[in-house]
């Protein structure tokens, strides 16, 4: 969607701090010796607590109000009785809607303290977002996010996962522009509009440049190496994105 009215910005803005808050509380909440299942009982309350409906749970009839994906699981981790360990790599993705406005925002981090390879790979896909957000204009390619989301990577003798991506969103959780790279495409000639709300993710790997899945599971894996994500729900402008999924104070 693009945003044209000051009520629908309100909206996107109001959603936009919930899953903020949502994933700053799980960031805070999440330690070595809980299930999975624990972190997103937190997250149901919360949502539950500001009238706001996880996504994936009613657009999709996903098994937990977020994803919680440990390890090697790089993506829609189901919540369960696996117990998290110190050192084990961590992404929490939380989606939700409010009055008709989805937002969805992402992390992974290391629980603890980690091996330099996960610390890495966190730090890296956090700069590749800014890096890509700085060049998600109106009027500007989209695939110029792609582009400098690759070179951060490159930079850091990193990977990109190329089956995964960014997405539009606003009202619906997955919404035109569909897929927003992580690599350079030049074949993508499509261009932001204004005010247009999108959620950028890049994905960055240890060496793994494609994701599977199981048939008929939930989870994105890669069986031999390491992903971390960032995601921010933003909207376009000719300047800077303004970012919806900041928290508020007192939970950042
Ligand atoms: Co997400
Ligand atoms: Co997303």
């Amino acid at each position: 969607m693009s945003i044209d009215q000051q009520d629908e910005f309100e909206k996107m803005k109001k959603i936009g701090t919930i899953v903020a808050n949502c994933l700053a509380l799980l960031k805070a909440s999440a330690r070595a010796g809980m299930s999975t299942k624990e972190l997103d009982d937190i997250a149901g309350k919360y949502l539950e607590s500001q009238g706001a409906i996880s996504a994936p749970k009613s657009e999709y009839n996903f098994p937990g109000f977020v994803c919680l994906s440990l390890e090697k699981t790089v993506a829609h981790g189901v919540p369960d009785t696996t117990i998290i360990q110190r050192g084990d790599l961590l992404n929490i993705d939380v989606s939700a809607h409010l009055d008709g406005y989805y937002a969805d925002n992402g992390e992974s981090i290391v629980i603890g303290r980690g091996s330099t390879q996960k610390e890495l790979l966190c730090k890296s896909v956090k700069k590749a977002l800014r890096a890509g957000l700085r060049a998600a204009k109106a009027g500007c390619l989209i695939s110029q996010v792609g582009k400098k989301v690759e070179r951060i990577a490159k930079s850091h003798g990193l990977t990109v996962i190329k089956n995964l991506g960014g997405h539009g969103v606003g009202q619906s959780l997955h919404e035109e522009p569909e897929f927003i790279a992580s690599y350079h495409n030049r074949k993508d000639k499509r261009v932001f509009a204004p005010n247009q709300v999108v959620a950028i993710e890049p994905f960055l790997s240890n060496g793994a440049t494609w994701v599977k899945q199981d048939e008929d599971a939930w989870p994105l894996y890669h069986p031999e190496f390491y992903c971390a994500q960032k995601e921010h729900t933003v909207m376009i402008t000719k300047d800077k994105p303004y970012i919806f999924t900041q928290p508020d104070r007192s939970f950042s």
